[in-house]
């Protein structure tokens, strides 16, 4: 177990691969020799670094693990899902708008897990379905999980002063960027009997509140999405859930006020707001229930929040 401790494998984890008949032991010695090669990686033990890539190909074809996609994985609850997801094993497809920072990330969490990136923004239909599909080898090329993350708040305007420009952009990004998103990732899971879909919705897919108008709009479309989808994906043995978080602390407020960091800041003062770890505890949560087990419909919010409006600060 100290051994296990040392190369920070989580012993429960093993022991139920172990157990379940997944893992035997000449697999247990592969991981080890996997975890052992690849975390005191430096930049420039290449050799090792090939070996460690032959060994984790192995990995995923003989034990079965999984490849999670995630959109907006450059920033808040993405970034947190992709480093929580490497920490448990999972391969990675990590998609954003920022070349650098998805380069940045590769090079760190790939010391962990098999790491792909893509660059493109979800609101072009064409570079989605083109980007996805030239995931070609294993293990991108087989999609178990996708997390449906990007999206963000575009204003705070009542409804009569709101601009068209944000609203194309709630729109076009939280809403119909997941549908593109999906619409190429979908087949496949079809074909293969096998999924899991986690859209990141909010609380503002659950209620409404003043000003709040599109992004509200936006994310109870969200909403019926899921529903939707799971309803229509239940005959190929898809999962499909939501996660609606409230209030957390991420670069989502500097987006809503167009880079305006105190008021930003503002809207997490005096209390303590959701972090991005504490939703990708909860998307982990939800991608490893056993196989039987769909979380549908999950709401988190931090214990100062009890809706939309109602907010205790001190
Ligand atoms: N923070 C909250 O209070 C809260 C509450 C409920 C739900 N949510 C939801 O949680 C999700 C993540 O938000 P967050 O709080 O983590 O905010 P964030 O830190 O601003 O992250 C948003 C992510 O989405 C990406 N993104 C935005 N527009 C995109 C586009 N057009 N194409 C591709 N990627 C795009 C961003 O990439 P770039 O860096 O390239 O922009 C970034 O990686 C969103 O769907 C949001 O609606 C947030």
């Amino acid at each position: 177990m100290n051994c296990l401790k040392a190369v920070k494998i989580s012993p429960t984890s093993v022991t139920t691969k172990f157990k379940e008949g997944l893992w035997d032991k000449p697999h247990i010695s592969m991981f080890l020799c996997y975890r052992l090669l690849t975390l005191p990686l430096s930049r420039k033990r290449d050799q090792n670094k090939h070996l460690a890539s032959a060994f984790s190909l192995l990995l995923y074809k003989d034990l079965d693990m999984k490849t999670a996609l995630i959109t907006g994985a450059t920033s808040g609850i993405g970034l947190a899902t992709a480093q929580t997801l490497a920490d448990n094993n999972y391969a990675l497809v990590l998609c954003g708008r920022n070349k650098e920072r998805l380069t940045q990330l590769k090079e760190e969490l790939s010391q962990l897990v098999p790491v792909e990136t893509l660059c493109f923004d979800v609101r072009d239909k064409e570079k989605v379905e083109e980007q996805i599909n030239s995931l070609k080898e294993f293990p991108f090329n087989e999609i178990n999980i996708l997390i449906n993350n990007a999206g963000n708040a575009h204003g705070l305007d009542p409804i009569d002063k709101g601009s068209l420009e944000d609203w194309d952009a709630m729109m076009d990004i939280n809403v119909k960027g997941l549908l593109y998103v999906s619409h190429t990732i979908i087949p496949k899971m079809r074909e293969r009997k096998n999924g899991h879909i986690i859209n990141i919705g909010s609380t503002a897919g659950k209620e409404v509140y003043p000003n709040g108008n599109v992004y509200c709009g936006s994310k109870h479309a969200v909403d019926a999405i899921t529903t939707g989808m799971r309803l229509d994906l239940n005959p190929y043995n898809i999962r499909v859930g939501a996660v609606n978080p409230g209030l957390v602390e991420t670069n989502f407020s500097q987006v809503r006020f167009k880079g305006d960091k105190e008021r930003a800041d503002k809207v997490y003062q005096g209390y303590m707001a959701l972090q991005p770890q504490d939703v990708a505890d909860v998307i982990l949560f939800a991608v490893t229930r056993p196989p039987h087990v769909n979380i549908a419909d999950l709401t988190v919010m931090c214990t100062a929040q009890a809706s939309s409006t109602v907010l205790k600060k001190n």
